[in-house]
């Protein structure tokens, strides 16, 4: 496994993170003996970064993160908790009611990385209220650093103003070789202010992982049932993409999604996917998409392909 800093923590945080949002109704693994077996290959490939939210599976996701890491005995200085609050519990009462909360789920006494899930848009909550609030959390040492998730430059600005002697130290939004749009501001405001950009869907939600085709596209029971990616009209923009990846994949002895993960990784120093696995093969496969890199020819390629891709998000109604 390769590590990075996590920006002037003391942090060394694994090339490719672990998402868990598929321990939940939402993606199905709903199974503890399953979940554990993910969690502990990814701890045996040298994963040490855990990317979870209270809301995945209205807490079972760091219910099962929290018992498994316990149950497998790896050392908490090790490992690194990364969780999110959602934008509804940003006000400054809930902030901690609901840290104390995802504490006890998770079984420890500190979150690695609190982030952000997203802003509180139906609440209004003023953004300097909660982050004080957050940063009092940080000086009581129930959190050790914070990050943002799908927040808009102008509010990570906000936010990083309202903090007064500590800064974030991640950003996480969707990224992958197909939904590019973290490449127009978001991705260069991380390289310029030197934050970790923790990238979510890395596999377009597995639809890189040329397991999926025209002629069989599933009708998914869970989350991806109205994603607009495997919707035909977009599938079929996709096509000529995943034909060459399955193509790089023969090339290099590899994956379509190994080569999917390590197009990402070679995009930025600062990008760290994170995956989600719904099974221990999915994880192990994830872990090796890192400590080898594709031509640069090949990654090019890939580069124009995708480029030319637009995906229609106004797609259901
Ligand atoms: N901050 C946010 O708002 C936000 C939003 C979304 C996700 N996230 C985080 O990002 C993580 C990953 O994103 P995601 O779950 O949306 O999607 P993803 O990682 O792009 O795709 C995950 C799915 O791809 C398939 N897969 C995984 N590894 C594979 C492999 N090696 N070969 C073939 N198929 C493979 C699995 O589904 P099948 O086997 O069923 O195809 C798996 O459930 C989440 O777990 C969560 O932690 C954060």
């Amino acid at each position: 496994m390769e590590y990075v800093n996590l920006g002037n923590t003391g942090l060394q945080i694994s090339r490719i993170g672990l998402g868990t949002w598929q321990f939940s109704e939402t993606w199905g693994v709903t199974n503890y003996e399953i979940a554990k077996n993910i969690i502990e290959k990814a701890v045996e490939m040298g994963i040490n970064l855990f990317d979870t939210a209270m809301v995945y599976g209205n807490g079972l996701s760091e219910e099962f993160l929290g018992k498994a890491l316990r149950e497998i005995g790896v050392k908490r200085d090790e490992i690194v908790i990364a969780t999110k609050i959602p934008g509804d519990y940003l006000n400054p009462e809930d902030v901690f009611r609901a840290v104390k909360r995802s504490l006890e789920r998770l079984q420890t006494n500190y979150i690695d990385i609190l982030q952000l899930h997203w802003p509180p848009c139906w609440h209004n909550f003023p953004t300097c209220k909660y982050m004080r609030a957050l940063e009092r959390l940080v000086k009581l040492g129930l959190i050790d650093h914070i990050g943002v998730s799908n927040y808009p430059i102008t509010l990570v600005d906000e936010v990083r103003s309202c903090l007064s002697t500590i800064d974030i130290v991640s950003m996480q939004y969707r990224y992958n070789i197909i939904e590019r749009q973290a490449e127009e501001e978001l991705i260069p405001y991380a390289e310029e202010n030197d934050l970790v950009f923790l990238a979510w869907s890395p596999l377009a939600k597995g639809a890189v992982t040329g397991k999926y085709t025209l002629e069989n596209l599933p009708i998914f029971s869970d989350v991806r049932r109205t994603d607009p990616i495997f919707h035909p009209e977009n599938f079929r923009k996709i096509k000529p993409l995943v034909d060459k990846l399955v193509e790089l994949a023969e090339k290099y002895g590899r994956t379509p999604a190994q080569i999917s993960l390590n197009w990402i990784i070679m995009y930025s120093d600062l990008i760290i996917p994170i995956p989600g696995a719904k099974k221990p093969e999915q994880v192990v496969q994830n872990a090796k998409s890192v400590e080898w890199r594709m031509n640069i020819h090949d990654w090019l390629e890939l580069e124009s392909l995708s480029r030319n891709i637009r995906i229609t998000y106004s797609i259901y109604y």
